[in-house]
């Protein structure tokens, strides 16, 4: 593909390592930066490598506030982001600079309703706490009461924010007869509900929530949405799964929670600050931890690149992105 001048390719800085596949396409069409270390870049480093860049291809852990931005040389036109998370872009600043922003909708719905479904299990379950007992070689043999967890099948999960990984959350729940409850800012028509019961107060619905699975973006809105008083709300037992971001959680109102027994369990993937996540979590037996996994399979992570690819080959031919964030 030639640049939209048609005389050379454009430049594009790859702010991490992607998959080979998606290296060797981008390799293909663009005059590429790369980063050798794959060593997360800061503002003032990913300003300094943009001159003379296009565009950039950056991820959900690299932070493209605004005065990274209004610091970009004229040449960069478009941000592709290789996740369907843009909380970690300065929007406004992006639209003010004429800078275009594109995400990756859809290609990961799966892997990570997988993951949540996954931490789903394991913290209800305990299932760290057994993979611990058998690697530390602390297993003595079976009880009857060793390790006994929160039973899954046929209780009510409550599902906060219901697009496409909530849905998805709530056709894999299906599977083991729970009853699904859900928020989400409009009620979803009927074939998309799929029997699952609408809550148009959010906080109404965590009375009932054995489960609640949260799946919702991160905006200023949404900032610890899950503090100590929506958690005083949730039944005695309930256990809680995080594969959204870890901005929707406080942290000290979690770990006051699980510490004392009002809730069950957590299963986290995502955290407030990542990757120093609150120390509180990794003390705790109760909690099931995942670092950021929700998306890591072969093929979704190929599957982002292409897309990502997919919104920056349109913009330099001269189309409209088809996943450009508004
Ligand atoms: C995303 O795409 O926003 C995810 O958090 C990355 O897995």
């Amino acid at each position: 593909m030639n640049a939209s001048n048609g005389t050379r390719k454009p430049v594009l800085l790859l702010t991490r390592r992607y998959p080979d596949a998606v290296m060797a396409r981008a390799a293909g069409d663009y005059e590429i930066m790369t980063n050798e270390d794959d060593h997360p870049y800061g503002v003032d480093e990913m300003i300094r490598l943009a001159q003379g860049a296009d565009a950039m291809l950056v991820c959900a852990v690299d932070q493209v506030p605004a005065d990274l931005i209004r610091g970009l040389p004229d040449s960069v036109r478009m941000i592709a982001t290789f996740s369907v998370g843009t909380d970690h872009i300065d929007l406004a600043a992006a639209k003010e600079r004429g800078v275009t922003v594109a995400n990756t909708p859809g290609v990961l719905t799966d892997a990570t309703a997988d993951i949540a479904f996954l931490l789903l299990l394991g913290a209800a379950r305990r299932a760290a706490e057994g993979e611990r007992l058998i690697r530390e070689h602390r297993w003595d043999g079976w009880a009857p009461t060793q390790l006994v967890g929160v039973h899954v099948t046929g209780k009510r999960l409550a599902i906060l924010g219901m697009g496409r990984i909530g849905q998805a959350m709530a056709r894999r729940a299906q599977g083991f007869d729970m009853e699904i409850h859900y928020h989400n800012r409009r009620r979803l028509p009927a074939d998309q509900e799929a029997g699952a019961i609408y809550h148009a107060d959010a906080d109404e619905m965590l009375g009932i929530a054995d489960f609640l699975s949260i799946h919702s973006p991160a905006t200023p809105e949404t900032r610890h949405w899950l503090n100590a008083g929506r958690i005083a709300r949730l039944p005695d037992g309930a256990v809680v799964v995080n594969t959204a971001r870890g901005t929707l959680v406080d942290d000290e109102a979690l770990i006051a929670a699980l510490r004392s027994g009002k809730l069950a369990a957590a299963g986290l993937d995502v955290f407030e600050n990542e990757p120093k996540l609150h120390p509180g979590y990794a003390g705790l037996p109760n909690t099931f931890l995942l670092p950021h996994l929700g998306s890591a399979t072969d093929q979704t992570r190929d599957a982002m690149g292409f897309k990502a690819l997919d919104n920056l080959d349109a913009f330099f031919a001269g189309r409209e992105p088809p996943d450009r964030v508004a």
